[in-house]
């Protein structure tokens, strides 16, 4: 196995003047480029070489004309759900857009009609909130309930917020970013059954399920019960957080039903909308073909990242919460009981320099906390928590 040493020796890589969004686009948001960022959810990290390997080939041929998805790409994205998590998927459930923040845009007007209610839980990464209300459907938020230093689901709650409602659609995430939840089978089969007998239709965000951090084992929705809740259920995934493919624009939307699938080849058909792109399915082929040590690698920095933030804010601040990360590579950190929330952005970015994602962002639940992207070098962790820890030990 790779270790943390190597794997940054060998992949971290200086991403400025890459028109990085992260790097040279945080003046947009932050006013500067000169902040420590931590925000936007990719990493500092390239490829695996075979991922490279193959993009290099398909450049040299040096003709991009029009292609399909060749069989060989469903075989290893099956082959690599199935072998790894057991999530068994067929190819004609399978089809592509060009990321799963588009798709669920395009889902949310497949499955429901103007007004009519879709629910997610919060703190909740923010597009969620954003394609239900553009969309012109009802926004209804159920808030996890703190246990600990983690969260879970409040099933009453979100029960009767779905009958008050009449809510058709249930957009989940998981694992959950930012909170950091890993999902049991029990919590999703729970879930998963209320939708059922309640008529929800119900829409399962895995872009993060390769980014196990601690040591559940990733479910997802699809074979709860052995696929009992299939029909209802709609999974959406890529690659491209896994291994860092963001702006190569290829996305997985899984629908098993047939009658969805019709809905949704019908509502593309209409806008001509692209499938995908063909240099992002080539580097994910190549990824899920190759990339599982680099993946090993990626999530033992993560690992490392965490632990360093979290027991170094533990010991010299411990009113700084760090909660649990089960999944994902980004912390959640309460830092209500040591700044103000009123001053956070003031203290994080004017006095700190770092560029995070604040909690209110995720909804009001998230008020005092800030989201890090660990995904980064163990310099750039230690930097950070050197400037947080300066910040609020006093
Ligand atoms: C839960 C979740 N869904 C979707 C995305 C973005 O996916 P895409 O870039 O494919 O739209 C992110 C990125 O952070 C995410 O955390």
């Amino acid at each position: 196995m790779i270790s943390v040493e190597d794997f940054v020796k060998r992949y971290a890589v200086d991403r400025h003047n890459t028109d990085s969004v992260k790097w040279d686009g945080m003046d947009e948001l932050f006013g500067t480029n000169d902040l420590l960022p931590l925000w936007v959810a990719d990493t500092e990290f390239k490829v695996p070489e075979e991922v490279t390997d193959a993009l290099k080939r398909r450049i040299e041929h040096g003709v991009y004309g029009y292609s399909k998805t060749p069989d060989s790409y469903y075989k290893i994205y099956c082959k690599w759900q199935s072998e790894r998590y057991g999530t068994e998927i067929q190819h004609e459930w399978i089809r592509f857009s060009t990321g799963v923040v588009q798709s669920l845009s395009t889902l949310v007007n497949i499955l429901t009609q103007p007004d009519d209610a879709v629910m997610i839980l919060q703190p909740v990464y923010y597009p969620f909130m954003k394609v239900i209300k553009q969309n012109d459907r009802r926004l209804i938020t159920s808030d996890l309930k703190q246990n600990g230093t983690s969260y879970e689901m409040d099933l009453e709650d979100i029960k009767n917020k779905i009958e008050k409602n009449h809510v058709k659609l249930f957009i989940n995430c998981s694992p959950h970013n930012p909170v950091g939840r890993v999902w049991n089978r029990d919590e999703l089969e729970a879930l998963l059954e209320l939708c059922r007998q309640e008529k929800v239709l119900f829409i399962s965000d895995e872009i993060h399920h390769d980014l196990i951090v601690g040591k559940k084992t990733f479910v997802s929705a699809l074979s709860i019960k052995d696929g009992f809740y299939r029909d209802n259920t709609v999974m959406v995934d890529s690659a491209s957080k896994t291994f860092n493919l963001a702006a190569l624009q290829n996305s997985h939307v899984v629908m098993p039903n047939p009658q969805v699938r019709e809905r949704y080849d019908h509502y593309m058909e209409r806008l001509a909308a692209p499938a995908g792109s063909i240099i992002g399915k080539i580097a994910a082929e190549a990824a899920y073909a190759s990339g599982a040590e680099w993946l090993d690698g990626l999530l033992n920095v993560v690992r490392s990242n965490y632990e360093y933030l979290k027991e170094n804010l533990h010991k010299y601040c411990p009113e700084a919460i760090v909660y649990d990360l089960e999944g994902t590579y980004l912390a959640w950190v309460d830092l209500s009981a040591v700044i103000e929330p009123e001053h956070l952005e003031y203290v994080i970015e004017k006095k700190a320099h770092l560029a995070v994602d604040f909690g209110a962002m995720f909804g009001k639940a998230g008020k005092g906390f800030i989201r890090v992207n660990l995904a980064t070098t163990p310099a750039n962790i230690k930097a950070a928590t050197t400037a947080l820890i300066e910040q609020i030990q006093y």
